[in-house]
């Protein structure tokens, strides 16, 4: 697999000619009202190998908010700013069945850090003397994970979603009551909105993704950026957790431990071979981009991806 180049790409093109037979499936998310505005026509396929070998096709030099992939890096950030055992007793690894905004599966803490509580739990985790350091750390994290330094934050979206984010406002007082933190509940739901809101290319978010698949490791240097007991820690809760209350059917279906976001991206990560990142911005029910998971599912059968056989 990826030995030849000519061969992977065809394969990846017919793939993406398959799954975008089903691109008026679903619809754009428009809770967010900045998020109603994207064209659902767009489409972008990176896969980064752990060689560092670069596969884009579709608007892959395109800006798209990063919604909840933002969640990988909290939890990156979390377990680097503190112990393991710190992380764990703020929250818990549990997939669950309600939606990723319940507030249901929360009741002493979040049942898993990629649902919003756990993320706003691991943005109450991550250090700084105030919200902008602890925002330019988050910034500064991701340009060194995806080895790029166009990262942008978007202003608009951020506003949008701070105006109408109500839920994850009553979750933040919710922790804070339980608490899980004792910061400023405003401060920490302000950092897990800004999080969400920043924007990266298709493939500056395949980079991370090969970066996890190579370990921790930088894909040229081989120098340790993320550790491996971090790296074991986010692969197997994007495996249990990373797709909302569709975790397990999409494991079972696609074997590949994956995040996905609202604005319609998903991460994949094959340990050892490659990062994915695709984004088609129409959803199903449960939030996840439609052709992202119908694509996942040929890839990783045409090319053998399955992490399980
Ligand atoms: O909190 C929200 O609703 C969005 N900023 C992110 C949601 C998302 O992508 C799904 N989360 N697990």
């Amino acid at each position: 697999m990826f030995t030849d180049k000519e061969k992977t790409i065809k394969i990846i093109e017919n793939s993406i000619e398959n799954s975008l037979t089903y691109a008026n499936e679903g619809e754009v998310a428009t809770y967010i009202p900045e998020l109603a505005n994207v064209n659902p026509k767009d489409f972008a396929l990176s896969l980064v190998t752990v060689n560092g070998d670069e596969y884009k096709f579709g608007d892959y030099n395109k800006v798209f908010s990063i919604q909840s992939i933002s969640k990988v890096i909290s939890l990156i950030m979390a377990l680097n700013d503190n112990s393991i055992d710190e992380v764990f007793e703020k929250v818990g690894t549990e997939p669950t069945k309600y939606k990723f905004s319940s507030l249901i599966p929360i009741d002493d803490m979040a049942a898993n850090p990629f649902i919003n509580a756990g993320a706003i739990t691991t943005s109450s985790l991550i250090k700084g003397k105030d919200l902008d350091e602890k925002f330019n750390r988050v910034i500064s994290k991701i340009k060194k994970l995806s080895n790029s330094n166009n990262i942008t934050f978007l202003e608009e979206v951020y506003k949008s979603e701070m105006e109408t984010t109500d839920i994850n406002r009553s979750i933040a007082y919710y922790l804070r009551s339980k608490k899980i933190f004792s910061l400023d509940a405003e401060e920490v739901l302000d950092l897990y909105i800004r999080n969400c809101s920043i924007g990266m290319n298709s493939t500056e978010l395949a980079h991370i993704g090969a970066l996890l698949a190579n370990g921790g490791k930088d894909l040229a240097t081989n120098a340790e950026i993320i550790s491996k007991d971090s790296v074991k820690i986010v692969l197997a809760q994007m495996a249990s957790c990373g797709m909302y209350e569709e975790s397990g059917s999409f494991l079972l279906e696609v074997g590949i431990p994956s995040k996905s976001g609202v604005s319609g991206a998903i991460l994949g990560v094959v340990p050892g071979k490659c990062g994915i990142y695709v984004y088609s911005p129409r959803l199903d029910k449960s939030g996840n981009s439609v052709v992202g998971k119908k694509l996942l599912k040929i890839l990783s059968n045409d090319l053998d991806l399955n992490i399980f056989l």
